[in-house]
């Protein structure tokens, strides 16, 4: 199924003389599919444009799921014109914020990321972060955060989140009228109808209090699953049956919302 409205080939159409850089995503945030990353290191070196992959989503939680024994694509510096790669430490990294992290292939590439003036009265300015002077609580709160799970805490999450993701998706597979929208890789779910207007039965969710997020082109039901949701699965499919047949049985109608990111 073509989810996305681009392929690899439209974006090497996009990239002339003022391009410096192409972007891929691992996983992208409305389908939660690892984009071709092989396939944009073949154009990346092709053109020669640095590759940068964001795997804010992926970057702790795909090496984990790998671990366990699950395939997934190469999306990292395992291909080769990979230059850099970002992965949010807040969020499969389970650190509070404000901590972060980017990685590059090499000390000479991370040097472009170094904000540098000496133009001005008070010296040089060399600093790695646009925003200056931070506060080291959240980096500390991440060191102690991977401290405690540690290789074998991330792959117990990463186990138990994908057989919770496995269920939720043959949940919705298993309700009439609706379809998982592409094949997502880890722990981004949208999904959508061929047959009603899927914001319908999104409002109907939130009359019940559930706030999923919402993509559009192709309209769908949008969630970023982690283990909080895990102990209200079945509630939640009951909620969505439901939901779905009200909207099935009532006159085809249009939904009032709107997705927003
Ligand atoms: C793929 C992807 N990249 C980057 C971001 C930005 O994350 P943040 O707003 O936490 O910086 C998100 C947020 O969901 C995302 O899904």
């Amino acid at each position: 199924m073509q989810i996305y409205a681009w392929t690899p080939g439209a974006l090497e159409d996009l990239i002339d003389d003022d391009t410096i850089m192409i972007v891929g995503s691992a996983p992208s945030s409305p389908f939660g599919m690892i984009d071709p990353i092989p396939e944009l290191g073949q154009i990346a070196e092709r053109r020669g444009v640095w590759l940068h992959v964001d795997a804010c989503v992926g970057g702790y939680l795909a090496p984990f799921v790998r671990m366990n024994g699950r395939k997934l694509a190469d999306f990292d510096f395992a291909v080769p014109a990979v230059c850099s790669l970002s992965a949010d430490l807040h969020k499969f990294g389970f650190c509070p914020k404000p901590a972060s992290t980017v990685f590059y292939r090499d000390a000479d590439k991370a040097q472009h990321h170094m904000f540098d003036a000496d133009v001005w009265p008070n010296g040089r300015f060399l600093t790695s972060t646009i925003v200056g002077t931070r506060p080291a609580g959240g980096v500390a709160g991440a060191w102690a955060t991977m401290q405690f799970l540690g290789r074998d805490g991330y792959m117990r999450v990463a186990a138990a989140l994908m057989d919770f993701v496995d269920a939720y998706q043959a949940g919705i597979r298993a309700t009439g009228g609706l379809k998982v929208l592409g094949k997502p890789d880890l722990s981004i779910v949208a999904f959508g109808s061929d047959e009603f207007d899927v914001f319908r039965v999104a409002e109907l969710m939130s009359e019940k209090g559930w706030l999923g997020g919402l993509v559009q082109k192709p309209k769908g039901i949008h969630r970023m699953m982690s283990m909080f949701h895990e102990p209200v699965l079945d509630e939640y499919l009951d909620d969505l049956r439901a939901a779905v047949g009200v909207v099935r049985q009532a006159p085809p109608s249009q939904a009032t919302i709107r997705a927003s990111y």
